[in-house]
C-alpha cells in the first residue's frame, strides 16, 4: 500500500522511485532530486566542495543536468573559475574557515557532495601539516556544519588508490585491509572514521567513494596525479614526458563522467557506507605513454625518472559493491576515454 502510495506520488511529480533495504530493515526512499520549483515541489539543493575543481565541476554539471540545485564551495586553490557551472551558485570560502558556517546558514544544503581537497601526494609527505589541515580538519569543520545545519547525507571522495597501500591481493575489495604509504592517504583515510563516527553518533549518512585513478577533460596537468592530462599537455607542447619508475607501475583509470555519475547514484541510493569505484582493470605508465601518444601522432620516447616517495606500485579495484548497492558500473572504457580527453585538450590549448 505505501509502496503503491510512493509510485503514484513518485510517477506525479515524474521522478524514479527506489527501495532501500539497510542493514535487514527495509525503508522506503523517494530519491532525492530536484522537483521542479514551479510546480510547487520541494527543491533538493546540494553543496559540492571543489566544484571549481576537476572532478568537482563534472559533478555540478551532472547535478545541474539532472535538476538539482547547486552551491560550490571552492578557494580556488587548484580549482578554476572557467570550471564553474554558471547554474550553480558559487562562493570562494575555504573548507577551513569559520566564514563556511555562514554559507550553511544562508543557503540550508539538504546535501553535501566533499570534494575539495590538497590532492597532491609529494605535498603531504613534504608538508603534511598543511595536508592535514585541509585535509582533516577542513572535513572536520564541513561535518560539524552539516550536523549543526541540519544536512541529511554527505558524500565524500576517498581515495581507492591511496588507502589501501601497496595491495595484498588485486583487486582490491573494501574489505582490503588500509595501509597508506603516504600522509595522503592517511588524511584521506582518517576522515572516513569521522563519517562513520557522526552517523553513529548523530545518525548523519553518508557514503564514502573510494575513487580510482580519474581522468579525463578539465582535469590539471600542473598536478602530479593526472598523467594522462600531464602527458597529453607535454606531447602537445613538444616536452619529453616522464614516466617514474620503468613504466610498469599500474593504476585503474576511471573516466571522469562516470565518477560523476556515481556521486548522483551514491546521493539517491538509501545506503550508508564505503565503495570503490574503479575499472577492475590495470593499465601501466607505458601503455598510457602509447596509448596518449598514437591519440596525438607523437613519436618521441619518454624519460625515466626514479619513482616518487609515497607511490604504490599496482592497484586495480573491485567495484562490485558499488555495483550492487548503488547499480554503478564504469561505461567508458580508457580507450574511448582516453581520445576524448585528448580531444579535450586538443581544442583547449
Ligand atoms: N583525481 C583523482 O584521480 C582522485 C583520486 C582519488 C580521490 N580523489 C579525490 O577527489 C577530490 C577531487 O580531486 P580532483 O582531482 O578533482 O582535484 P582538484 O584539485 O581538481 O579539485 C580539488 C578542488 O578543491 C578545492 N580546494 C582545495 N582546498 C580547498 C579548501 N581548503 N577550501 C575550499 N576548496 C578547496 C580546489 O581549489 C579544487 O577546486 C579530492 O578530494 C581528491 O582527494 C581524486
Amino acid at each position: 500500500m505505501v509502496k503503491k502510495l510512493v509510485q503514484s506520488f513518485a510517477a506525479f511529480v515524474g521522478v524514479k522511485y527506489t527501495i532501500a533495504v539497510n542493514s535487514g530493515t527495509s525503508a522506503l526512499e523517494v530519491p532525492l532530486r530536484c522537483l521542479n520549483n514551479e510546480r510547487g515541489f520541494l527543491l533538493v539543493k546540494v553543496m559540492v566542495t571543489g566544484g571549481a575543481g576537476f572532478i568537482g565541476s563534472h559533478i555540478v554539471d551532472s547535478l545541474v543536468n539532472e535538476g538539482y540545485e547547486v552551491v560550490i564551495v571552492d578557494n580556488l586553490n587548484t580549482g578554476a573559475r572557467q570550471n564553474i557551472n554558471p547554474k550553480a551558485r558559487f562562493y570562494e570560502v575555504n573548507i577551513c574557515s569559520p566564514e563556511l558556517a555562514r554559507v550553511f546558514e544562508s543557503e540550508g544544503p539538504q546535501i553535501v557532495c566533499h570534494q575539495a581537497a590538497q590532492t597532491i601526494i609529494s605535498r603531504s609527505v613534504a608538508d603534511p601539516l598543511f595536508d592535514a589541515n585541509v585535509n582533516i580538519l577542513g572535513s572536520i569543520n564541513l561535518i560539524s556544519n552539516c550536523l549543526r545545519y541540519g544536512v541529511k547525507k554527505i558524500i565524500y571522495a576517498s581515495s581507492g588508490g591511496a588507502v589501501y597501500g601497496e595491495p595484498k591481493h588485486l583487486p582490491a575489495n573494501e574489505k582490503h585491509p588500509v595501509d597508506p604509504l603516504s600522509q595522503y592517504g592517511a588524511s584521506k583515510h582518517t576522515v572516513e572514521h569521522y563519517l562513520h563516527l557522526y552517523w553513529l553518533q548523530y545518525g548523519l549518512e553518508y557514503v564514502s567513494l573510494r575513487y580510482s585513478n580519474i581522468y579525463g577533460p578539465r582535469q590539471n596537468p600542473a598536478g602530479e596525479a593526472g598523467v594522462i592530462a600531464i602527458f597529453t599537455s607535454q606531447m602537445l607542447c613538444g616536452e619529453q614526458p616522464t614516466i617514474f619508475g620503468k613504466g610498469d607501475k599500474t593504476r585503474d583509470y576511471t573516466y571522469v563522467s562516470d565518477i560523476a555519475r556515481a556521486n548522483v547514484l551514491a546521493i539517491r541510493a538509501g545506503k550508508t557506507g564505503i565503495y570503490n569505484l574503479g575499472t577492475g582493470v590495470e593499465t601501466s605508465d607505458r601503455q598510457i605513454f602509447d596509448m596518449v601518444a598514437q591519440n596525438l601522432g607523437y613519436k618521441g620516447d619518454p624519460n625515466f625518472a626514479q619513482v616518487r616517495k609515497g607511490e604504490i606500485y599496482r592497484i586495480c579495484l573491485d567495484s562490485s559493491k558499488a555495483k550492487a548497492e548503488l547499480g554503478w558500473q564504469p561505461l567508458t572504457s580508457v580507450k574511448d576515454g582516453i581520445a576524448q580527453t585528448v580531444a579535450f585538450f586538443q581544442s583547449n590549448r
